[in-house]
């Protein structure tokens, strides 16, 4: 059949509140024009984020009330154990309450003043938490990952020839290597297995660790199983475990692959820095078979883990973004290719070239389609980078974006259908659209709480 459905059944749904272009004019005022600040309930369909976003599935919810709420050696964090050991394969499993806790912590013991991260990309979170410690988060992504254009199977690639070139001059500094898979912050973008083997390869002759940023894990897999040569007939399963098999640990947010809406971890096989990462974990998180999750929180990740590796969800999946994104580029918009995992990213650039960088362009796209169609996306560009030179004055990002990110099982074909009709409508009347000042910016994050007025 042509025709890719939904891989489920809705057992329970959330109302959509319909709203009319007025009351979003008034919203949007309200919320000073930056869309953080709309109320979720005023959202008709909210691509703000997949994190914590996903619909859990009825064995999930099953599960989640079996939670063994013990202190110490629950029966859940057996479970979340397991099933977190069946993909990863590591020998310690280290639970956090989200993604940036598994980052702080393993960095708040690896890593101090002067070292150097390589990446291909850092998420900012990740990004911060390097930084907090007085490390340098370099990212070296392949050429092709910077060209929003350009098809290319693994545009997340991490570059092996700088990788080099950095290891030659300053192995010493370099405690940890990461990838990011699949790559947020360079558009979703895949990194193919070949890429992680030399990696790994490149750094066991510096005796240096490899670490998976793997939040979207099955998502990666699921586009090597698609794009490289001798994994077409492999199952998702054992295309992860390959993964895992070249890291020597990972730090991972549930929020994404695992369905739930909070949780993470640090899989590792290091027991010195297991010791010591979970000794600091009691002090801020928790004891060590609950980090800072309940123990349904646990349970549902357990299941999570088992239902985002089935094939029939992960062709639905990445064909959902694949799909708007055929609809934009046949009408004429421009987007960051191929299509990402969990998200579409809108070249705002190329929609508003007569709005120039520091009136926003990627803001005002985001305003536009709230307006029109009641969709929150997000801007990545120079009002979230928020770089000044020394007059004070912005610089720009290298790109201006708007990501559009899909939550898991959360919205059918009819909602794609229906974002496409707004984002196509937002560009037949995109002359004469304004772009957006800046009257309140707090000093650090201002995407998500500065205030903006219409020029
Ligand atoms: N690493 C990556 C690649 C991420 O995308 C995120 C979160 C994190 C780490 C941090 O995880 O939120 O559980 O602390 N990304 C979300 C997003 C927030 O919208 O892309 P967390």
């Amino acid at each position: 059949m042509k025709t890719l459905i939904e891989p489920f059944r809705i057992k329970s749904i959330e109302h959509i509140k319909m709203t009319t272009r007025d009351e979003r004019e008034k919203f949007l005022k309200e919320a000073n024009y930056n869309v953080f600040k709309i109320r979720s309930e005023n959202v008709i369909l909210d691509f703000l984020t997949d994190s914590g976003t996903s619909a859990m599935s009825s064995d999930q919810w099953a599960a989640i009330m079996k939670g063994d709420e013990s202190y110490a050696c629950a029966k859940s964090w057996y479970n979340f154990e397991k099933a977190v050991k069946k993909i990863t394969n590591f020998k310690n499993i280290i639970p956090t309450h989200q993604g940036r806790a598994a980052e702080r912590l393993l960095f708040s013991v690896v890593l101090k003043e002067g070292d150097i991260v390589p990446n291909n990309n850092h998420f900012d979170t990740t990004r911060a938490n390097v930084e907090f410690t007085g490390a340098e988060a370099l990212d070296l992504v392949i050429e092709e990952g910077k060209k929003p254009e350009l098809d290319y199977p693994f545009k997340g690639n991490i570059d092996i020839k700088k990788l080099e070139n950095l290891l030659e001059k300053e192995s010493g500094k370099i405690p940890l290597c990461m990838i990011t898979i699949t790559n947020n912050a360079g558009g979703g973008q895949p990194v193919s297995l070949q890429n992680i083997r030399e990696t790994k390869q490149l750094l066991g002759k510096y005796n240096i660790p490899l670490f998976l940023d793997a939040c979207r894990f099955a998502e990666n897999a699921y586009f090597i199983k698609k794009r490289e040569n001798g994994y077409e007939s492999k199952s998702v399963l054992e295309i992860v475990n390959e993964m895992f098999s070249y890291a020597d640990g990972c730090t991972m947010s549930a929020k994404k692959d695992a369905f739930a809406n909070i949780g993470g971890f640090i899989a590792l096989n290091d027991e010195e820095v297991t010791k010591k990462t979970r000794n600091l974990l009691i002090l801020t998180e928790g004891f060590p078979t609950y980090g800072g999750m309940t123990g349904r929180d646990l349970e549902a990740i357990a299941v999570g883990l088992e239902e985002i590796i089935q094939e029939d969800y992960l062709n639905y999946r990445l064909r959902t973004a694949e799909y708007l994104g055929e609809i934009l580029l046949e009408n004429g918009i421009s987007i960051v290719r191929p299509a990402g995992g969990h998200a579409l990213y809108i070249d705002a650039n190329a929609f508003y070239p007569h709005i120039p960088y520091y009136e926003f362009p990627g803001q005002a796209l985001c305003c536009e389609l709230y307006l029109e169609g009641g969709i929150r996306g997000c801007e990545i560009g120079t009002f979230m980078f928020g770089k000044k030179n020394e007059d004070g004055k912005d610089i720009a990002a290298a790109m201006e974006l708007v990501r559009l990110a899909f939550p898991r099982r959360v919205y059918t074909q009819t909602h794609f259908d229906y974002a496409a009709e707004v984002i196509i409508d937002v560009y037949n009347k995109r002359e004469g659209v304004k772009g957006l000042k800046i009257t309140y910016e707090p000093e650090y994050l201002r995407h998500f709480t500065s205030d903006l007025e219409r020029l």
